[in-house]
């Protein structure tokens, strides 16, 4: 199983309400990157080392100009990254700092960690149900010890919530109901249609709903690191419109090594106003991925220590997993390759 890292890509780097006058030093595809906000209010990222002597720049300083100083030598930068000086001393070296394309949108800034004139925005997904009045999410970030593509065959083989989370989100109906798949280009994505099933706990509570209910899973995989789940529940029989809406955005996003900055959003377009369920909602959704976390590092174990890889055994619900993973595989290659043009547009 692959465990470099594909850089041409946009990856969740930070929530817009993480990152402000402070230095803020996140790990992305093993690349150090220093996270501020200049004076305009505009989201800088940076390589988080200084070009002088390496020193990490999120331990220096940033005045109220916008001038961040490295504290172990003085070198001082501009907005732009440009070296301005270096403090108490008449040099001005010719250093720049390398500073990474991001894109501030819906509350949340996505960084392109490879080359920079690769980056297209058009590649993101629409977010804008974490901004729409109509709707009301949580969100966060949880530190997983584990590779990214562990993360992603979690999320693009639910099968696993019947067996991990079988107090909240998952009863035999997933399991047994089979997905179909669709690839396009790059983008992987998958559908689920459980008809007249018993309700999970998380979804009776959350909807009022008693059983039997319809739920419907549909889930796009946005390579190398994004992946957003559209979810439908309702008393069985209710056209899919007017089923309880949910979404669940994950920022898939690779650290230093085999760690993955595990970002999540859960959303929905009901009861907006109704705190305590909101409440309800964010403690599942962080219980549900604790679970997932534990499995996920128990297995970056078992995998690590199998570098030799052992064949694995597959089934059909794994084939979005599956197909996941070689689209990682084929930008990756791409990417080394020197031909590192994505093959997918995003749709609106
Ligand atoms: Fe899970």
């Amino acid at each position: 199983m692959l465990t470099q890292h594909v850089r041409n890509g946009w990856y969740l780097g930070a929530w817009s309400d993480e990152i402000g006058r402070t230095l803020t030093q996140r790990w992305i595809t093993d690349l150090p990157v220093c996270f501020y906000r200049l004076p305009d209010g505009t989201v800088a990222a940076i390589e988080d080392r200084c070009p002088h002597r390496k020193y990490p720049l999120s331990q220096g300083h940033l005045d109220d100009e916008g001038i961040l100083q490295c504290d172990y030598h003085g070198y001082r930068f501009d907005g732009q990254g440009v070296c301005v000086g270096v403090a108490e001393q008449a040099d001005r070296p010719k250093a720049a700092l390398r500073r990474f394309p991001l894109v501030e949108r819906d509350g949340a800034i996505w960084i392109w960690p490879g080359a920079p004139e690769l980056a297209d925005e058009s590649l993101l997904p629409d977010t804008s149900w974490l901004t729409d009045p109509d709707w009301t999410h949580v969100h966060g970030v949880v530190p997983l010890k584990a590779r990214h593509l562990l993360l992603l065959e979690n999320l693009l083989d639910l099968t696993h919530e019947t067996f991990l989370h079988p107090t909240s989100i998952g009863n035999a109906a997933v399991a047994a109901t089979p997905i179909d798949v669709t690839v396009d280009g790059d983008r992987v994505g998958f559908s689920r249609r459980m008809v007249g099933i018993e309700a999970p706990p998380f979804y009776e509570k959350s909807c009022g709903l008693t059983s039997p209910v319809d739920r419907w899973q549909d889930g796009d995989f946005y390579p190398p690191g994004i992946f957003v789940l559209n979810i439908r529940v309702a008393a069985t029989g209710t056209e899919e419109p007017d089923g309880f809406h949910m979404k669940v955005l994950y920022g898939m996003t690779p650290g230093r090594g085999n760690e993955t900055h595990d970002f999540y959003a859960l959303g929905r377009d009901y009861l907006i106003h109704d705190e305590e369920l909101t409440k309800f909602q964010h403690e599942q959704q962080l219980a549900v991925m604790q679970e997932d976390v534990d499995a996920l590092e128990a297995q970056e174990v078992m995998y690590a220590t199998d570098p030799g890889g052992n064949a694995e055994s597959s089934i059909r619900s794994d084939l979005a997993a599956l197909r996941g993973r070689r689209a990682v595989a084929k930008m990756l290659a791409r990417e080394q390759q020197g031909d590192s043009a994505p093959r997918t547009r995003a749709s609106a």
